[in-house]
């Protein structure tokens, strides 16, 4: 039998006219130290915020490099759980995820997610905990995201990076058809925990790379912390945990703030005002076969666009200097051959990668490029002739000066 509920009806609607609902998602962001100890309560707490009294099932999946790297991680985890039973089930054995970007490139990891989610019994009122890199994540959430339209998924990112900026995204994704991120949906996740131990077993230019967001997020929209990197460089450098974790959680919190407050946290529009530099680093990952990570290429990207920002008058020649010693003082290269690859008609390759971007956006070019250390702007063209020219100028820090493409165009 149906049971009698007193909902009032619905007013009727009329056809024709346009309707509408809005759908608030609230999620925390927590940063913390020792995830899996039983004293912490940081997860059980999490998994129990919006119906305490039940006990939830929980299926985890973690990146294997992680596990390579703390071997007692799986057993650490069923320990947590065992010690807190009565508010959890650990749903099977945890699934161990290749880690890195090539899982996102074989439609087998999505499908053998699906098929052990499947397997398991998970249902929407179930918890997928994904423990990982950014790769592993937007991977894992995109499988829990389209399982039953949406399991509530908890996201454990354990790079720089992904703790950095891409762990708090909405978004998940794999890669089609050569093209990156081409499937993938806009889902909030139910939590995102970052526990600042996993960086540590990183290596050094994993732990690197990630910090390029951090310093684009302060080029952006924070120069007391673009300060507080250039002040702290060496100390990052040297791999010092509690500066890291410092900067980590500040660029979390302002990419986080963008996300929440910009008003398009769906990207519905054709400006992406935090993917400053992206352009050429999404080309220059892509024309290096990823043998450039994406914070390294970003850091390039930023250096080819501050450099162009001086050249057209937006940005004080001295603010530039500033910006490219930071990025070396870090440790990144800021050249790459490819750079100054051209195509058989004599065109820089590199220059696709515009074309690219503004067809991702959806016909209209938006590039973010900066006022000063802090403030930034948006362009909806940009001058190729420009472009060559601040390769040059990248291509002589490099004390390696060389032949650059050049058709003098103007791209929109
Ligand atoms: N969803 C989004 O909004 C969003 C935003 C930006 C980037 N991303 C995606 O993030 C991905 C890049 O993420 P990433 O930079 O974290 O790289 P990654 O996920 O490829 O991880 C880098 C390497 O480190 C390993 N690893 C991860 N954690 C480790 C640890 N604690 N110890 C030792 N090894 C560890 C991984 O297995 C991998 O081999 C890209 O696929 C990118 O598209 C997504
Ligand atoms: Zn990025």
């Amino acid at each position: 039998m149906l049971s009698q509920t007193d909902q009032p009806a619905p007013e009727p609607v009329q056809a024709g006219t346009v309707h509408g609902f809005s759908v608030a998602f609230s999620f925390p962001v927590s940063f913390t130290r020792k995830l899996w100890d039983p004293a912490n309560r940081l997860f059980v707490d999490t998994v129990r915020r919006l119906e305490p009294g039940r006990r939830h099932r929980v299926l985890v999946a973690i990146d294997d490099h992680v596990v390579s790297a703390n071997l007692q991680l799986v057993a650490d985890i069923a320990a947590y759980f065992e010690a807190h039973a009565e508010h959890l089930a650990l749903v099977g054995q945890p699934i161990l995820v290749s880690g890195g970007e090539a899982a996102k490139n074989d439609l087998f990891h999505p499908i053998n997610l699906l098929k052990q989610m499947n397997d398991a019994g998970m249902d929407r009122q179930s918890f997928v905990a994904v423990i990982g890199g950014g790769a592993v994540l937007d991977l894992v959430s995109f499988a829990a995201a389209i399982c039953h339209r949406g399991i509530r998924t908890i996201r454990v990112p354990t790079t720089v990076l992904s703790q950095a900026d891409s762990g708090v995204a909405v978004k998940n994704s794999v890669n089609m058809f050569g093209k990156k991120n081409f499937a993938g949906t806009f889902l909030p996740p139910f939590a995102v925990l970052n526990d600042f131990d996993f960086l540590e077993t990183l290596d050094r230019r994993e732990r690197r790379a990630g910090i390029s967001e951090a310093i684009k997020v302060s080029l952006l929209r924070d120069p007391a912390l673009f300060e507080y990197i250039e002040a702290h460089a060496g100390n990052l450098v040297a791999g010092d945990p509690e500066i890291l974790a410092r900067v980590v959680q500040r660029s979390a919190e302002l990419h986080l703030a963008h996300i929440c407050g910009n008003g398009d946290p769906f990207e519905l529009g054709s400006a992406r005002p935090l993917d400053f530099g992206h352009w050429a680093a999404h080309k220059l990952e892509s024309m290096t076969a990823h043998s450039l990570r994406h914070g390294e290429a970003v850091a390039i990207g930023m250096a080819l666009d501050v450099l162009y920002s001086v050249r057209m008058g937006f940005l004080a020649r001295a603010e530039a200097d500033r910006i490219l010693r930071l990025l070396e003082a870090v440790g990144f290269r800021l050249w790459d051959d490819a750079l100054a690859r051209a195509e058989a008609d004599g065109g820089l390759t590199l220059l696709a990668g515009l074309r690219e971007f503004r067809e991702h956006l959806g016909g209209e070019l938006h590039i973010t490029m900066l006022r000063t250390i802090g403030r930034s702007f948006e362009v909806t063209a940009m001058e190729e002739s420009a472009i060559v020219a601040s390769l040059y100028e990248l291509a002589a820090r490099e004390q390696d000066p060389r032949d650059i493409p050049s058709r003098a165009a103007t791209v929109e």
